[in-house]
């Protein structure tokens, strides 16, 4: 199951991608902003990211007005890796390379035929693994770092 989200600048969009998901045999949990009045993007990228790094989800989209915010909140979950994209080449490069589990991209930045060919792009791409799989899993040390850092640190208070 993928997970979707968006905020207020993305709900279009995200109706749009969610549809083409589920055009080629995707199941999709969606979740939301239904609001068009506007919510904050970190709220729906957390949900989102929660859903991803707990494995209710194996991999997740999320859009707002330019998908910065929606990347860099997502990346804030401990074993999430969001990129935010604007073309198909990174997002191909983002699952080869990077492994990404959840791509971003912005409302206000594509048009719903360049998000879709990116979400095919990433969707279809295999992470390639060997000297790739080795820096990611640097990345996953800068978070075990940060973590035991942060426990020490409220040991000592
Ligand atoms: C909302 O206006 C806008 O800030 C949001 O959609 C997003 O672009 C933030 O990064």
């Amino acid at each position: 199951m993928y997970a979707i989200g968006s905020d207020h600048a993305g709900i279009d969009l995200r109706n749009e991608i969610k549809a083409h998901l589920e055009g080629k045999g995707v199941e999709v949990k969606d979740f939301g902003t239904f609001e068009r009045s506007g919510c904050n993007y970190p709220d729906i990228a957390e949900a989102v990211a929660k859903s991803v790094a707990g494995g209710e989800c194996e991999a997740g989209v999320l859009i707002c007005g330019t998908g910065l915010g929606m990347s860099i909140a997502a990346n804030k979950v401990a074993g999430v890796r969001a990129a935010c994209v604007s073309e198909p080449f990174s997002a191909k490069m983002a699952k080869q390379h990077n492994n990404a589990n959840i791509i971003c991209f912005g409302a206000r930045v594509v048009g719903s035929e360049v998000a879709k060919m990116i979400v095919d792009e990433w969707f279809g791409a295999e992470f390639l693994g060997g000297r790739h799989q080795m820096r990611v899993d640097m990345i996953s040390d800068i978070e075990k770092r940060q973590l035991v850092k942060a426990k020490r640190a409220s040991k000592t208070k």
